[in-house]
Formats: C-alpha cells, structure tokens, sequence
C-alpha cells in the first residue's frame, strides 16, 4: 500500500499537491462563489459571529496558528487559537456568537474532543476540520469541513497540515462572503492563489530535495536545532520543530525570530543548525529584513544557517548556508510551500539515523487518552 515508497511519509509527504486540489474541490458554485453548504449551518448563524477559536493539539494545532493571521486579516474577528488541553481548564469565555473550531485529523483525539464538548456546553457552535468521515470529532460537532488528504498513516502528519490550512482558509474566506468583510473579486483572487498552490507544492517537491538532503547529511550529527520564523512563518517554524523532534529525536525548539534577542541568542554557538523562514521581499515586507538581520546575528554566533526563502531572493545568499527555495507566492500563501522542505528534512534527518520513521518511539498516530 505504500506504492513503491520507502515510507508512508514519503508517500503522504508527495501526496500534498493532490491533498491540497483535493480539499479544494467541489466547495465552489457555478458562478465561482464560495458554497459551503455541506456545513450545515446557517448564513444567519455566521453572519452572527463575533469570535473564533481554534482547538487543536499538535500539528493540527500549528494549522489553526496560520490560519489566524489570514482569518483575521480577511474577516476582521478575533481568531484564538488553544491548545485542545489546556482550553477547557481555563474557563475560557464562550457564547452564541463564539464560533469554535476543532481541528484534527484523525477525529479522535481526546483533548480535542473534551475541548470541543466543553464548547458546546457553554453555548458555543463547533465545526469540525477532520480528515476521517464518520469519527468521533465531526460527529458530536455541530457540523464539519472535511479535508481530502486520504488516509494519514505516518504518525507524523504531513498531508493533514496542508489540508487543514486550506478548509480553515475556505471557512475564513467564506465568513468574509456572508458577512461583506470583503469584494467578492478580493476572495476571487484568493481563491486563484489557493488554486495555484498544488503545483507550487510540486515544484517544491521537485526541485528541492537534494539541497535538503544535503543539510541533513551535514546536521544529522547536531544535538539540536533551532527554527525561526516571523508572522505565518513562525507557526510553519514551530512546525517544522515538531516533524524533528517526532521522527528524528533531534532536540528542537521554534519561536518567532523576534523574540531571538530577547532569550534564544544564548542557545547559538558555534555549528548550531538554525532554520530561518524568510518571508516573501516583494511589496516591500518589512519584515523581510527584520528576518534577514535575524539570521545574521545567529550567524555571526557561528551557526550553520539553513533559510527557506522565496526564488529570486539574491539577498537571502550572503547570510545562508543553504536555501530551500520557495516558489513566489503571496505570504499567507507560503506556509502550504514552506512546511515542505521541513518534512522532508526531518525524514532526511530519520532516514540516516536508521530510524523508524513511520513509527517513531512513543507516539501514536491518534492520542485517545486524555
Ligand atoms: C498527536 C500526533 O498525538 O496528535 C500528531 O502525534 C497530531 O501528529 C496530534 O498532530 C493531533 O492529532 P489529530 O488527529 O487530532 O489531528
């Protein structure tokens, strides 16, 4: 079943292009509008809304973390993101106008569940983003978006990443449409940058993979990693982590490049592998250079710098070891891309430790415990 793979990783890892046309699929009508009626709920109900919040734990959790930044900044509400264990511990604020959604792959992770049950006890509208018809999550949901990664064997989840970020973009974009937060050609052009982004995978996929198998083979023996990343780029740093740490044992930790001055500096020293995510430079992001000094003051630390960064970006050469090149694309847009290169360094990573990377040691795919 794994298709001449030498891992389900590596299958799903390759899959994403079609997870992510998959997902987009057939939530269209006629005229190019938005039409989730599938969900079940109704315009009414989400014109009402006033707040979001995300419950999710790991990966999935990352997911909701980017789609925050592009919620917010479409729809104009604040979106929270929570991690599913520690929510419902806190007597987090929740009413009728609070829209909750619970993201998870498999559908039956306990925290998530609890999480999501809590909600709803408090008069709150879940809808779940789940991968697995008829599980647990989407079934004591109000209702459900489900994302068409296919089956999701590697306890690792890759597929289910980019899958999750593009239901929750559609939820986003469609909360905009009901609600007029913005021109129906605004999300149009959305809609054709979210249409591109199975070939920009791809390309990815295709052209990236010896650089990253180069920087694996000269960090594999490094006691730890550092990932940075600003804005949408810090969830896809945090994630990144999480894939090394889960399936290689490398010990990680993802922040946001901003925070680097003010505590992480003192891990740098000389030979540490730092993995910057260095956003888009066009439109004049000013936070390009915020990233790009921050990888200088790691380098000029010693640190091996690894930076994932966008084709044609010369400047991004002088500060970096390596670069994993990200086809241009708009920044909300560069998570789907970025998070690639990741996964495939952290199989890389596994790979030549002679790890199980399927399996990976005390995890399972689906936590049902709480
Ligand atoms: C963890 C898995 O236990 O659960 C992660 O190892 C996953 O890969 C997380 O992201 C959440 O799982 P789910 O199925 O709720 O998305």
């Amino acid at each position: 079943e794994k298709g001449g793979w030498d891992s389900f990783m590596n299958k799903e890892i390759h899959e994403q292009p079609q997870a992510v046309a998959d997902t987009l699929l057939g939530r269209f009508n006629l005229d190019g509008d938005l039409n989730l009626d599938e969900v079940r709920i109704d315009e009414e109900v989400f014109r009402s809304i006033d707040k979001i919040i995300v419950i999710a734990c790991g990966t999935a959790a990352y997911a909701g973390m980017v789609a925050k930044y592009a919620i917010e900044h479409w729809v104009r509400i604040p979106v929270e993101v929570e991690l599913a264990h520690e929510f419902r511990y806190r007597d987090p604020i929740l009413n009728s106008r609070t829209l909750v959604i619970a993201i998870s792959q498999s559908g039956e992770t306990m925290d998530t569940l609890m999480a999501l049950r809590h909600a709803r006890e408090q008069g709150s509208r879940v809808l779940a983003i789940c991968n697995t018809q008829g599980s647990t999550i989407p079934r004591e949901s109000d209702a459900v978006l489900y994302t068409h990664a296919g089956p999701e064997i590697a306890v690792a989840s890759t597929k289910a990443f980019v899958a999750q970020i593009i239901a929750a973009y559609l939820i986003g974009l469609y909360l905009a449409q009901v609600k007029g937060a913005m021109y129906r050609d605004e999300i149009r052009d959305i809609v054709d940058d979210l249409r591109a982004m199975p070939a920009k995978i791809q390309r990815v996929l295709d052209t990236q993979a010896e650089a990253v198998e180069s920087a694996a083979q000269a960090m594999v023996d490094a006691q730890s990693f550092l990932f940075l990343g600003r804005h949408v780029g810090y969830p896809v740093a945090m994630e990144g982590a999480l894939k090394l740490k889960e399936i290689a044992y490398t010990f990680t930790e993802g922040f946001a490049a901003g925070e680097l001055k003010h505590g992480p500096i003192a891990l740098v020293d000389s030979g540490e592998p730092v993995v910057v995510i260095v956003p888009p430079a066009r439109g004049r992001n000013v936070l390009h250079s915020k990233v790009l000094s921050a990888i200088e003051e790691v380098r000029a630390r010693g640190a091996y710098t690894i930076a994932v960064a966008e084709e044609g970006d010369e400047d991004v050469r002088e500060y970096a070891d390596i670069v994993f090149w990200r086809p241009q694309c708009p920044t909300l847009m560069s998570p789907l891309v970025d998070v690639i290169p990741l996964q495939l360094l952290a199989m890389d990573m596994a790979k030549l430790k002679g790890l199980d990377i399927d399996k990976p040691r005390n995890l399972a795919k689906s936590v049902t415990v709480e």
